[in-house]
């Protein structure tokens, strides 16, 4: 605690006004002895910081810091004017070099010489630095148990990190509730003579407990817990100073709680994200519908059975990305492609072409060119695959094959996907694309989850000042195929123009290793969490050389424990346990909660 003599009188003032407020908080017994003291039911002892190590380097006293135990540690910084310090720094120099003089045992002579050399190199540095302020540094240390025996063993395990350190401590011996006085917040410094210590400015920031293995910005949202110091992992990744873009990537075997941390943090959004946020969810498992459901958003089932239709030829607005070339129609196309590729993935160059030829023809039979606006138009305005399905009927003989294919999207099992003009809207402030039912047909689920995608991108595209949030579960989905890899990339990189946040999960990082899209979303992931994986796994992230890990971090990934793991933003990395609070883990997880604390949601 850093105070000023005012501060100080007037906190005696008020503290002293209080005795009804002193006698309700004080313990019914308070007995001193010799080497500690009995405070109510506890035991306590006080130990002072007598000595400090010769030169530190920052964080010295982590470990310290991260003692798990009953502890309390109090500093006391208190400013010296300068002039004042010189003057005293001045004359125990000259009464060191006088006692040096005389004949002293060798162990006196080598703490002399010590002292007197500690105190020459604070004189230089307050003559170098202009006489700046130096700090009287107090330390005191306080244990606090509920037997004496434990009291022993915390002591005892103390000492060997005190001893890691390189501090010198000592028990305030005969002297223990007066050393307690200054380990309460009442600014007194009980036993000065034994604990004081000069210090310029760096060495006492050197002592501040602020760690950097620690990931706490003044706001944000709360990630998780710092497993090294069981602090909160708060990150506010709409710092656009701190983290040029926001994308998150999490990575973990199956089982790890990608989807829950997917969920939880979907939570704490919809809590803390600005009033107007939209937020799209991706959901091959359907694992979000009950979330999504509970806090009013909207889900939308997309499967042979059900009758939401989102047409692929439809497009929704007017507004093209400065860094794409070419009209509204031209970029569709591009996406069709895709989009036709991933139904009938042997598609030739030549196949490619004349589809290309057929979509430009259908778009005409609806009056829609290069010049057309978007904006406004009726759903139904728009060709369906229908309409594609007979075009290609005649004079496409090349295209035999894919329109067998195709058939199986207009009349066949696949005829409620995409057949039709689009009846979903997005006027719901959050919407879940559920798309488990087209789990059991391997082949449509990649080209549905694509197809979604690119239905948001031209939402999320919409406009650049309303935030959006775009979560993608089980996105190795769209890493099979080249073309929806590289979609989803360029998804990626561009969101953060409109405003948006992607936030993907996937099973193995070797759907992202593989291939240069998903090395390169690696890299455009500013935020990422590495769940548990496989031994193989790791091996094939080290291979890579995307994403370095040291070997506790390799280690703490291979433990494959649920929830925890390696959270990296931006160029900080925290070993962090998932949280969730008992209300979040009732939405999530009602029957996770009942058998935790005991009752149905
Ligand atoms: N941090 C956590 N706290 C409490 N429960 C959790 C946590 N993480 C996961 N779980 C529970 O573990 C189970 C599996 O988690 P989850 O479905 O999120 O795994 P996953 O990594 O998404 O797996 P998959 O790759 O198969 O989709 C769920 O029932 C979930 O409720
Ligand atoms: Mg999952």
């Amino acid at each position: 605690m850093v105070f000023s003599g005012k501060k100080l009188s007037e906190l005696e003032l008020y503290i002293g006004t209080c005795t009804d407020l002193k006698n309700k908080i004080a313990p019914g017994v308070a007995e001193e002895q010799r080497d500690y003291i009995i405070l109510g039911n506890n035991y306590a002892r006080t130990l002072l910081v007598v000595d400090y190590p010769g030169s530190v380097r920052g964080n010295w006293l982590t470990k310290l810091y991260r003692f798990s135990g009953n502890m309390n540690i109090s500093t006391h910084i208190v400013p010296i004017a300068s002039d004042k310090m010189i003057r005293h720094l001045n004359q125990s120099i000259e009464e060191y070099e006088a006692r040096l003089d005389q004949p002293l045992s060798p162990v006196r002579r080598k703490e002399t010489e010590k002292k007197k050399t500690s105190a020459e190199h604070m004189l230089d540095i307050l003559l170098a630095h202009n006489h700046k302020t130096i700090f009287l540094v107090h330390t005191y240390i306080h244990l606090q148990a509920m037997s004496l025996e434990e009291l022993e063993r915390l002591t005892e395990r103390l000492q060997s990190i005190i001893w890691q350190t390189g501090l010198s401590v000592a028990p305030a011996r005969d002297n223990m509730m007066h050393a307690f006085k200054s380990v309460l917040p009442i600014c007194d410094i009980t036993l000065p003579h034994y604990t004081h210590q000069n210090m310029h400015a760096a060495a006492v920031s050197s002592m501040l407990p602020f760690d950097e293995s620690e990931l706490f910005m003044q706001s944000g949202i709360i990630m998780g817990q710092n497993m090294h110091t069981d602090n909160v992992v708060l990150v506010d990744m709409n710092d656009k100073k701190m983290f040029p873009s926001r994308n998150m990537l999490i990575l973990g075997t199956t089982g790890m709680g990608k989807s829950f941390f997917m969920q939880k943090h979907l939570l704490r959004q919809w809590v803390l994200e600005r009033e107007d946020t939209r937020f799209f969810l991706i959901d091959p498992e359907r694992e979000f519908a009950r979330v999504v459901k509970q806090i009013g958003g909207q889900v939308i089932r997309l499967s042979n059975n059900t009758e939401h239709v989102i047409n692929p030829f439809h497009i929704l607005h007017d507004i093209t990305d400065d860094d794409m070339r070419g009209s509204v129609l031209f970029l569709k196309m591009q996406r069709l492609k895709i989009f036709f590729k991933l139904i009938y993935p042997n598609m030739s160059v030549l196949e490619s072409a004349l589809l290309e030829r057929a979509l430009f023809a259908v778009y005409k039979q609806y009056d829609i060119t290069e010049h057309t606006r978007f904006a406004g138009r009726n759903a139904k305005d728009f060709p369906t695959l229908s309409d594609l399905y007979h075009h290609i009927g005649e004079g496409y003989e090349r295209l035999r094959d894919f329109r067998e294919i195709l058939r199986t999207y207009t009349e066949g099992t696949n005829a409620k996907l995409f057949n039709g003009a689009t009846n979903v809207n997005l006027h719901n402030p959050l919407i879940c694309f559920d798309i488990r039912d087209l789990q059991q047909d391997g082949d449509s689920q990649p080209v549905v989850m694509f197809h979604v995608l690119s239905f948001l991108w031209e939402e999320i595209t919409r406009d650049t000042t309303t935030p959006k949030k775009l979560y993608v579960d089980e996105a190795h989905l769209l890493m099979r195929s080249e073309k929806s890899a590289l979609f989803l990339l360029d998804v990626y990189k561009r969101i953060r123009k409109y405003e948006g946040e992607a936030i993907v999960a996937s099973q193995q990082p070797i759907d992202f290793l593989g291939a240069a899209a998903g090395k390169a979303i690696l890299n455009n992931s500013i935020g990422m969490l590495l769940l548990g994986l496989q031994d193989n796994d790791i091996r094939d992230l080290k291979e890579h050389d995307v994403l370095p890990l040291s070997e506790e971090e390799e280690a703490i990934i291979g433990r494959r424990k649920q929830g925890e793991g390696i959270y990296v933003a931006g160029n900080h990395r925290v070993y962090m346990r998932v949280d969730v609070t008992p209300e979040e883990l009732r939405v999530i997880d009602p029957q996770q909660y009942a058998e935790r604390f005991g009752s149905h949601a």
